[in-house]
């Protein structure tokens, strides 16, 4: 979409982009609690003054609201993973401050004027986006991160056999790399990711993906759902049952014969599936893996979960 802006309005997203990594220290907890923002860059309030008019109509429009959303979320999601955003409610902060943002380039002139404008739409927004972060239970930093091709391989105990095709990577992550591997040795391979990259992957939030019925040969999940599922599960909210629904419906979406293989394991799930149609098998984790944070974690839930689970649909 930024490809059919005008160059004004990139600039403007490069010099946000520059506000947002000036957040990089800041832990998510203080900026919730309202920690005063930083200053707003000179070159932000000069380049605001210098395109007033051309900046305040596309501020106004729904894309800018939406692309202020699909940035900001994915910045949250970069602090907390868990976090659950009401896309809706974040969107309409974006557009509350886009329009703030606006209305004071059609008034002020000013640099201090300017820039005292954006500091306050900057605390507004701040103020309403720390209200759904915590709504959303997300108030501290759980950083995400994307793993090595071979090591996602060894962590789910995949071996060097080939996958039954089509392959689906769930929470493929941000690049996508297995999924690119897979394609390079030519096996028919999809990711989904709500921060997918669209040339090889769906965009999409795994809990509303439609992923069909006798459909994958393998979907494949390394530190994504099952590690998502299992914060639910310890949480004991309402959204773990939606993940349990979510489980079952990629267990029909199996092909007969179709596995289903992630990391880390769920025993709380596994242990309830009809065994006359799913055989799930464990395979450790390397031993190279088992840090003491794996064990730390096994504690903590009170479970055994540093395993790669195997689900075969048998029928
Ligand atoms: C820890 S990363 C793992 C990425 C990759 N599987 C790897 O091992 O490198 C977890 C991924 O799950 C994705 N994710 C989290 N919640 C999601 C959701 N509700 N729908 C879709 N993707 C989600 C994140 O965007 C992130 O890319």
């Amino acid at each position: 979409m930024l490809a059919r802006v005008s160059p004004e309005v990139l600039r403007l997203a490069a010099l946000l982009e520059e506000s947002l990594r000036a957040l990089a220290e800041v832990p998510l907890a203080e900026l919730v609690a309202g920690r005063a923002l930083p200053e707003p860059s000179a070159a932000l309030v000069e380049h605001l003054r210098a395109h007033r008019a051309g900046l305040a109509g596309w501020l106004r429009t729904p894309a800018c609201a939406e692309a202020l959303c699909v940035r900001l979320a994915r910045w949250l999601w970069s602090r907390n993973q868990y976090v659950r955003l009401d896309r809706a409610a974040l969107t309409a902060a974006c557009a509350r401050a886009a329009e703030a943002l606006a209305e004071g380039l059609e008034g002020e002139a000013d640099p201090k004027d300017m820039s005292e404008r954006l500091v306050r739409t900057g605390q507004e927004l701040q103020a309403r986006v720390a209200a759904l972060v915590r709504a959303g239970g997300g108030k501290t930093d759980v950083v995400c991160s994307e793993y090595a091709v071979t090591l996602q391989r060894d962590a789910l105990g995949l071996g060097d056999a080939p996958l039954a095709a089509p392959v689906l990577d769930v929470g493929c992550g941000a690049s996508a790399g297995f999924v690119r591997a897979l394609r390079a040795e030519g096996v028919a391979a999809t990711g989904l990711d709500r921060e997918a990259p669209e040339d090889v992957a769906l965009v999409g939030d795994w809990l509303s993906f439609p992923f069909g019925q006798d459909r994958w040969g393998t979907i494949v999940s390394h530190q994504a759902f099952s590690l998502h599922f299992v914060h639910q599960h310890l949480a004991q909210g309402p959204e773990a049952y939606a993940y349990a629904r979510v489980y079952m419906a990629m267990l029909r979406a199996l092909k007969p014969g179709g596995r289903l293989v992630y990391a880390p394991g769920l025993p709380f799930v596994e242990g309830m599936l009809p065994k006359a149609t799913y055989r799930c098998t464990r395979v450790p984790l390397p031993e190279a893996m088992m840090s003491e944070a794996v064990h730390a974690l096994e504690r903590a839930a009170g479970f055994e979960l540093a395993y790669a689970a195997h689900v075969e649909r048998l029928a």
